[in-house]
């Protein structure tokens, strides 16, 4: 357990133990050059302890680069809540309350906002005790809502950056766009995505989410054994992180990789692979820092939504331009260049 921390350049790991539930709680701040570590709260159940720290380790990594490469003064945190058992609705209510007053007694050394298993409304319960640091509450309760949206909205200008690159035009109409996972991003990136005229096809785990929107939005679903191999323009992640790998890329008939989900690639190599394999990949934290950048945005600074709208968009497309530029005047990986661009921002402010 301690090489994993020796090996991670983040700047300290808190870790709680939630007697009552026997949950995990692991808060790791990986940089506040820039400003206080801000990431969100993962919460769900892990095979294992170690499995839960190398996760919020490598989440908070992703934060710092989410932050540094459009040049947002904040830092890279995140938080795990690692479930050990099933919890009802009230004691989680409870487990949250306490995570709260976590982290408050962190003083701003940790923002958070929703991520993978917490919504806008458990925002409001953690607030309840770990206000003002708390992002993405619900409107009625004073915040700027679920972040998915904002952070579909910046994928999608991601993927329009690519088209232009691929295609000399960035239109998505009757590109063929494959989106794993019909989640709050996911969700949302498939309206836009048909909204924008394009051949939206999916694929999710839940049954009821496959029924609700092949009857009612007319999307077509993909088995998950066929995903990876299923032909389309882009394929976007949108669920779980490192299903970029070895065995997947082989697998891939796809001409760019651009999704919402963190850490989407197994291995660095794997940015490599997909070069070679003449994938155009979108580093996912370039593309997905929409929630990052436009909640805070709006509770923080005082953003109208059309402002937040704007800069999320804006920033996104123009850092993708830059480390396409970068990738293809350097002759190295997309993920490379944008690794680059954020070390090369954390640098200048030492
Ligand atoms: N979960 C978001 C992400 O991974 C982080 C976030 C959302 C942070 C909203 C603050 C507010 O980028």
């Amino acid at each position: 357990m301690d090489s994993i921390i020796k090996s991670w350049s983040g700047e300290e790991v808190i870790i709680g133990h939630d007697k009552p539930t026997g949950a995990w709680i692991l808060i790791a701040i990986h940089s506040t050059r820039l400003g206080p570590a801000t990431g969100g709260t993962r919460m769900k159940p892990y095979p294992d302890f170690k499995a839960a720290l190398q996760d919020v380790l490598r989440l908070s990594e992703a934060m710092t680069h989410k932050f540094a490469v459009p040049g947002i003064s904040r830092g890279g945190g995140k938080a795990v809540i690692s479930l050990t058992a099933p919890i009802e609705a009230g004691e989680r209510l409870d487990l949250l309350r306490r995570y709260g007053s976590l982290v408050r007694q962190l003083g701003g050394l940790y923002c958070t906002g929703p991520d993978l298993g917490t919504s806008s409304s458990d925002m409001d319960i953690i607030a309840e005790t770990g206000s003002p640091y708390v992002f993405g509450r619900t409107p009625g309760a004073g915040g700027a809502g679920d972040s998915g949206p904002i952070t579909a909205l910046g994928v999608f200008a991601g993927m329009e950056v690519l088209c232009e690159r691929l295609f000399g035009d960035s239109s998505l109409r009757n590109r063929r766009i494959l989106v794993q996972g019909a989640g709050s991003v996911g969700g949302t990136l498939m309206d836009l995505l048909h909204r924008a005229g394009a051949e939206v096809l999916f694929s999710d785990v839940d049954e009821s989410v496959i029924c609700r929107l092949r009857d009612e939005k007319g999307f077509s679903c993909v088995p998950a054994e066929s995903v990876y191999g299923t032909e389309c323009d882009i394929f976007s992640p949108c669920a779980l992180g490192g299903i970029i790998n070895a065995v997947t890329i082989a697998q891939l008939k796809c001409k760019a990789v651009a999704g919402g989900a963190n850490n989407q690639l197994a291995r660095p190599e794997d940015g490599e692979l997909l070069s070679k394999r003449g994938i155009l990949y979108a580093p996912d934290y370039v593309i997905n820092a929409g929630g990052a950048i436009g909640i805070p945005g709006i509770e923080a600074l005082g953003w109208t939504r059309e402002r937040a709208e704007k800069e999320v968009t804006g920033s996104i497309r123009s850092a993708l331009m830059r480390i396409l530029d970068m990738s293809e005047s350097e002759g190295i990986t997309t993920d490379l260049a944008a690794h680059r661009l954020a070390e090369e921002r954390l640098a200048s402010r030492r």
